[in-house]
């Protein structure tokens, strides 16, 4: 076996893009970087703006302690190659709209994008992020006409991170000691999973009440709203980088975590044809698997429910 230095360092480095270089792109690429995990391409419709954060971030590495190349650009001839490319591109919500009001606006920007990134990126791994999100994701996976597995949405990271905060708030307990599992889409009609929310294995429903219970749960639901009514202007930023990199993460480093994730279902749960929130394993090529639980009546119900109105919002905008 040859074992000399250069036989042992992979010249490959992996390399993410981010198409929207906007608050959560630029989240996500300070935590990419700075995390150490892969080269960073930065694409955005402004001129000058990616070059610019592209920049700034490269000035930063040598306190930051990492020697991972960022860059900016307006070109998706830049982006080629990449490992997974991230699409952050659209417009969030103003107080008061839902995200279904972002549809129309965003969808041409989705399709897009999608399908500029896929021309210099064929063998990648998709993960968007555009809200209405479960939509967005549909309508990129048409554009790419990319197998299932290679294309998600992200969204019940964060939902499930949101229920998780709440509860460790409640209990007053270490958000890491709990697991909360969000389901669903990402939306009004979202699935939080009280049963499968533990805090280190008990199930909160025999730490808290029924209506505490409840109360956490509509907060969950209206999680992102309570942020963007805070804010006045744009959306949440931080705790949805940190999603997506968990995604980015269990690719890259071919991890098969288990996470909801918006993936395609085809017959699963007994929904088809849609993109949803469910638990996968996601590894380095992409959803390794959907797992599907043991729901109760109520709870596959309120999964249709989601479903239903995510396919209707599809058949009225093809
Ligand atoms: P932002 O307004 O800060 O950034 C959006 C960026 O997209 C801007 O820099 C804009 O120039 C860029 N852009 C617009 N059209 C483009 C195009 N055709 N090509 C390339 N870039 C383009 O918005 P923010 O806060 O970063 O949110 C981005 C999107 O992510 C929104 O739709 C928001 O609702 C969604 N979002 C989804 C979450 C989820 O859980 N799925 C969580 C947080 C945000
Ligand atoms: C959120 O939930 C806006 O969808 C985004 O924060």
């Amino acid at each position: 076996m040859n074992d000399s230095p250069s036989s042992l360092v992979s010249c490959h480095s992996p390399r993410v893009t981010i198409v929207g270089t906007g608050k959560v792109g630029i989240a996500l690429a300070q935590r990419i970087a700075e995390k150490n995990l892969a080269d960073v391409v930065l694409l955005d419709i402004v001129e000058g703006m990616p070059q610019g954060l592209a920049l700034d971030l490269m000035q930063a590495r040598g306190m930051e302690l990492h020697n991972r190349k960022i860059i900016g650009t307006n070109n998706y001839a830049d982006t080629s190659g990449s490992d997974v490319v991230v699409i952050t591109a659209g417009f969030p919500r103003k107080p008061g709209m839902s995200r279904d009001d972002l549809l129309l606006i965003n969808a041409k920007i989705v399709v897009e994008s999608a399908k500029q990134a896929i021309a210099h990126s064929p063998d990648a791994i998709y993960i968007v992020v555009t809200n209405p999100l479960d939509v967005m994701t549909y309508l990129a996976w048409q554009a790419t006409e990319l197998p299932s597995d290679r294309i998600m949405g992200m969204a019940g990271i964060l939902d499930s991170a949101r229920f998780q905060t709440f509860i460790a708030m409640e209990l007053g307990v270490c958000p890491s000691d709990v697991n909360a599992m969000v389901l669903g889409s990402h939306g009004d009609l979202m699935v939080p999973l009280p049963r499968y929310s533990t805090v280190n294995g008990i199930p909160i429903t025999e730490l808290l009440g029924e209506s505490t219970i409840n109360r956490l749960v509509e907060r969950t639901r209206n999680g992102g709203a309570e942020i963007v009514g805070l804010m006045q202007t744009g959306g949440a930023f931080f705790a949805p980088a940190s999603s997506i990199y968990v995604m980015v993460e269990a690719i890259l480093l071919n991890q098969s975590r288990l996470l909801p994730v918006s993936a395609y279902l085809q017959g699963e749960y007994g929904l088809k044809d849609i993109f949803i929130g469910v638990p996968c394993r996601l590894g380095c090529s992409g959803i390794e698997s959907v797992l599907e639980l043991n729901l109760t009546d109520i709870e596959m119900n309120e999964l249709r429910v989601s479903a239903q109105a995510m396919r209707k919002t599809i058949d009225n905008f093809i």
